[in-house]
């Protein structure tokens, strides 16, 4: 019997956090993997042509940093230049995808979350903070992208061209975790003692800006199988506070977070309760402003 893959996993995909979508007839629930993958591939494009390759160009040229080592401004043109391959072999996928499967990403939406934060966390920053904010969000999503490609392509669930597209992927990802990590420990080195405080809280909104779940997106899609799912006033509510969502931005953020814990930037913010304690209150609504409760 021919094998069936989907082409994204359940394990990471929002969607299948709630019940109505775990009991949808089978085709839906592939249909909705389908959806996370475009939505992975954007995101990625969309990061990678941003605010990594905006931070490639500024560790390679700029003034920023005047000091930065010759050979790391060298490292950043070449990991710019993998970048744009990246771009464009996801974009090619997209494109297959499409083919593939007659369905297409969903255009609802003007900017996803991660964008709308970054603009927004830049925007409420102050000037001296501000020129920072786009680098740090680089570097850690930078960090922790190995990661979550290497998850998604161990689960033989998922269609091996994907996997074979994420595991590539991971491949250059990790030598930029390293580059990354080493501009992380020079700029921290560098930063003023003055901003330091306010730099380790805008660690943190960063870091969740990049991985808490696109609401808009959720959203968006989910309306589209409204005729299969039902109406429902609190499904994002019930997705966005599902003990999961938490757990899998820990989870995810952890190859960062010890990066943090070995420079002693914070203390302890590997472990679980600290990391929860320090962010559990943020999130952002959805024109992406960082919202305290
Ligand atoms: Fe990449
Ligand atoms: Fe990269």
């Amino acid at each position: 019997m021919k094998q069936k893959y989907s082409y994204f996993s359940r394990d990471v995909s929002a969607f299948f956090l709630i019940e109505e979508v775990q009991n949808s007839p089978e085709h839906i629930q592939e249909e909705l993997l389908v959806h996370n993958l475009f939505e992975h591939l954007d995101f990625t494009i969309l990061l990678e042509e941003g605010p990594v390759a905006k931070a490639c160009c500024l560790l390679k040229e700029s003034h920023l940093l005047p000091n930065f080592p010759e050979e790391l401004r060298k490292e950043a043109g070449i990991i710019l230049a993998e970048e744009q391959e990246h771009s464009f072999q996801y974009d090619n996928t997209k494109g297959f995808v499409c083919e593939t499967t007659g369905l297409y990403p969903i255009e609802d939406i003007e900017k996803p979350a991660f964008i709308l934060r970054l603009e927004q966390i830049i925007a409420q920053s102050s000037p001296e903070l501000s020129q920072w904010a786009s680098l740090f969000f680089t570097i850690i999503s930078e960090t922790l992208i190995t990661k979550q490609l290497s998850g998604i392509s161990c689960d033989v669930s998922v269609h091996p061209f994907v996997r074979e597209l994420l595991t590539k992927h991971a491949k250059d990802e990790a030598k930029h975790r390293a580059f990354f990590n080493s501009v992380f420990i020079y700029i921290w080195t560098e930063l003023p003692p003055s901003i330091k405080e306010e730099v380790r809280e805008l660690l943190l909104q960063l870091l969740l800006a990049y991985l808490l779940p696109d609401e808009s997106y959720i959203t968006a899609t989910l309306k589209r199988y409204e005729h299969v799912l039902g109406k429902s006033q609190d499904r994002i509510q019930r997705i966005l506070s599902h003990p999961k969502t938490r757990e899998r931005v820990f989870n995810a953020a952890l190859p960062t977070l010890k990066i943090f814990n070995d420079q002693k930037i914070f203390e302890d913010i590997s472990s679980k309760d600290t990391f929860y304690k320090r962010t559990q209150h943020l999130s952002f609504d959805v024109s992406g402003k960082l919202v305290r409760s």
